[in-house]
């Protein structure tokens, strides 16, 4: 019999480290139940426990993005114990031809990538959307980058121009295809799906070269996980504004 309870559930995915962990912090923050999505147990575990030795409201929940029993697992705990889900965060993402040419890049790089930032972020969505149907307020934010803006890697003067991996960045250009035509689909319930672009941030992704903090990063992320009945829908954001597609 799932629990009755007023505050707002959320699942971020990937939020074992990086920006989903600090997302995770924020939005628990916020006194919201947060269901911290990660792969491995232990780094799970040790990452929710980590967050509830602040006070917060954390449990571990098992997810790897790419493999069915785990999102089947997941969607049925989230519907036992709590018959809803407020808000998705599908932050779990790889990059994995950072030093790759587009010419070169193998099919083996590029499948892989597409499975977890695309194919995982879909399957994942799918498996929870008749549970954030339940919610009077859905919230889902799927994580981009600004590498996924075509306007804005065909601007010579853009200040990532010469990073064209082209597994990550199209991987990200397609999931936010994904945010347009699930955004339009939605357009007339009360969920929200929007793209978010943290920005170049310090974490293991990029051996912490980014100049952004994971908190700086995950500000926009927790922005659009928490939007007002007004807010915006099918948009693609960081934290100056709107992003060209
Ligand atoms: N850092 C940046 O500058 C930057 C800029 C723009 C966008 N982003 C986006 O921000 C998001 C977070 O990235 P980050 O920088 O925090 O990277 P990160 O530190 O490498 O964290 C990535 C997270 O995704 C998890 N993950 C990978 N594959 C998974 C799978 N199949 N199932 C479940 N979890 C999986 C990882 O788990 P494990 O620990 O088990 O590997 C890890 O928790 C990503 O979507 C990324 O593309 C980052």
């Amino acid at each position: 019999m799932a629990e009755h309870t007023n505050k707002r559930i959320a699942l971020v995915t990937g939020a074992n480290k990086g920006i989903g962990y600090e997302t995770a912090r924020q939005l628990a923050s916020r006194g919201m139940t947060i269901l911290l999505g990660a792969r491995e147990e232990q780094r799970g575990k040790a990452a929710a426990a980590k967050l509830q030795s602040e006070g917060l409201d954390v449990q571990f929940l098992r997810l790897d993005v790419n493999d069915q029993t785990t999102r089947e697992a997941a969607r049925r705990f989230i519907e036992d114990k709590f018959g809803r889900l407020d808000i998705l965060v599908n932050n779990a993402a790889v990059a994995l031809d950072i030093n790759l040419k587009p010419s070169e890049v193998d099919m083996q790089t590029l499948r892989k990538t597409f499975d977890t930032n695309f194919f995982g972020v879909i399957s994942v969505t799918q498996a929870l959307l008749p549970l954030i149907r339940k919610s009077d307020a859905g919230r889902i934010v799927n994580v981009s980058s600004g590498l996924g803006s075509l306007t804005q890697n065909s601007d010579p003067s853009w200040e990532f121009y010469p990073v064209k991996l082209l597994a990550y960045n199209a991987s990200k250009t397609a999931l936010n295809a994904f945010t347009v035509m699930l955004a339009h689909e939605l357009k007339d319930t009360a969920i929200k799906v929007n793209s978010a672009d943290p920005g170049f941030t310090a974490t293991d992704m990029n051996d912490h070269r980014g100049y952004k903090t994971v908190e700086q990063g995950a500000a926009i992320i927790t922005q659009l996980a928490t939007l007002p009945a007004s807010g915006a829908t099918g948009g693609y954001f960081d934290d100056h504004g709107v992003l060209p597609w």
